[in-house]
């Protein structure tokens, strides 16, 4: 519990506890403000497995969801890796359990699947998998994909299919998806951007096609910084996870951004990412735990593909 300490008080806490055990705090983009504004480095699925990997800190405090923090201890493993909240899941990771993954492997063993995963799943799965991809990657790694083989894209259909209209490569689709992403519809869009009709439309592959076709840039969460810079406009309608908004408004001031909203809701949150809480990221520090522990021969099953994905990225 962290009963005696004010919310004006627990940055610089979290900061002494920081140096005291040599750690270096990584945030997702979708992580609350206070968090994003505490951390060393904010980004996305990608952009955290490169620091995690890289990091010389003993202790890596993951501020994201169970997948991310579990890739950082698959990719380093001599570190202790910790989530502030063990119960910050991932419902596309959860459609695709391993079980059932190796149950269909085994069932279409004459297809003879080269397994792409999209990092959004467990170790179980990265260890039956060929090579993983993140949003930012996927297009780069299907086109290295082997040509004679049949592709299996597991757990996202959507960000499967965009990679399909992209490439041309023919992909047996996994029928998965994230359940934020495909709140948002052709209608709620297509209101918000009648409403700002000078608006740019940045999208996150996850959304569905229908939502994608109204976008003019559909990319990774760390690719909406750079793209929202560059471009022209000066609104910005931004089809994903409300936490980006705080990214995008602190690194860009001059731009105006505005949450995609859904048909029930003026915007969209992960109730995964939002389980972790300042409190919770100092009490991890404190306690150094709760800790992600991995057995080690899955750990080496798991990481083979994602060191692909990192070499095929650079
Ligand atoms: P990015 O890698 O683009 O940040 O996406 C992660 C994610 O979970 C999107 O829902
Ligand atoms: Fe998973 Fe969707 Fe949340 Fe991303 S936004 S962590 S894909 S449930």
């Amino acid at each position: 519990m962290t009963a005696t300490l004010t919310p004006t008080d627990l940055p610089r806490a979290i900061l002494e506890l920081k140096r005291l055990r040599r750690a270096v705090i990584l945030a997702h983009n979708y992580q609350v403000p206070e968090i994003q504004d505490l951390a060393d480095y904010v980004g996305d699925s990608l952009g955290l497995s490169y620091r995690a990997r890289d990091t010389d800190a003993d202790v890596i405090l993951f501020c994201g969801v169970h997948f991310m923090a579990e890739t950082a201890k698959i990719v380093n493993p001599s570190k202790t890796v910790l989530l502030p909240d063990l119960d910050a899941g991932c419902s596309l990771s959860d459609s695709c359990p391993a079980d059932k993954l190796d149950a269909f492997l085994r069932a279409h063993a004459d297809r003879n699947y080269y397994v792409i995963a999209y990092i959004n799943c467990s170790a179980g799965v990265k260890a039956l998998s060929d090579v993983i991809c993140t949003s930012s990657n996927a297009e780069r790694i299907v086109r290295a994909a082997p040509a004679d083989r049949n592709i299996l894209f597991v757990p996202d259909e959507n960000l499967g299919s965009w990679v399909i209209e992209r490439t041309g490569r023919k992909m047996d689709l996994w029928r998965g998806n994230c359940y934020v992403h495909v709140e948002f519809t052709r209608a709620s869009i297509q209101r918000a951007k009648d409403g700002h009709p000078d608006a740019a439309v940045v999208a996150h592959p996850e959304c569905p096609y229908a939502v994608r076709l109204l976008a003019d840039e559909v990319c990774s969460t760390e690719r909406m910084v750079s793209f929202c810079r560059e471009h022209p406009a000066r609104s910005f309608i931004v089809v994903t996870e409300s936490g980006m908004l705080h990214r995008l408004r602190k690194e860009i001031p001059g731009k105006v951004f505005i949450p995609g909203p859904t048909e029930h809701c003026a915007c969209a949150d992960c109730r995964y990412m939002k389980r972790n809480t300042i409190e919770k990221v100092h009490d991890a520090l404190r306690d150094l735990r709760p800790e992600i522990v991995l057995d080690e021969a899955l750990r080496i099953r798991a990481e083979r593909p994602i060191l692909r994905m990192l070499e095929l990225s650079r």
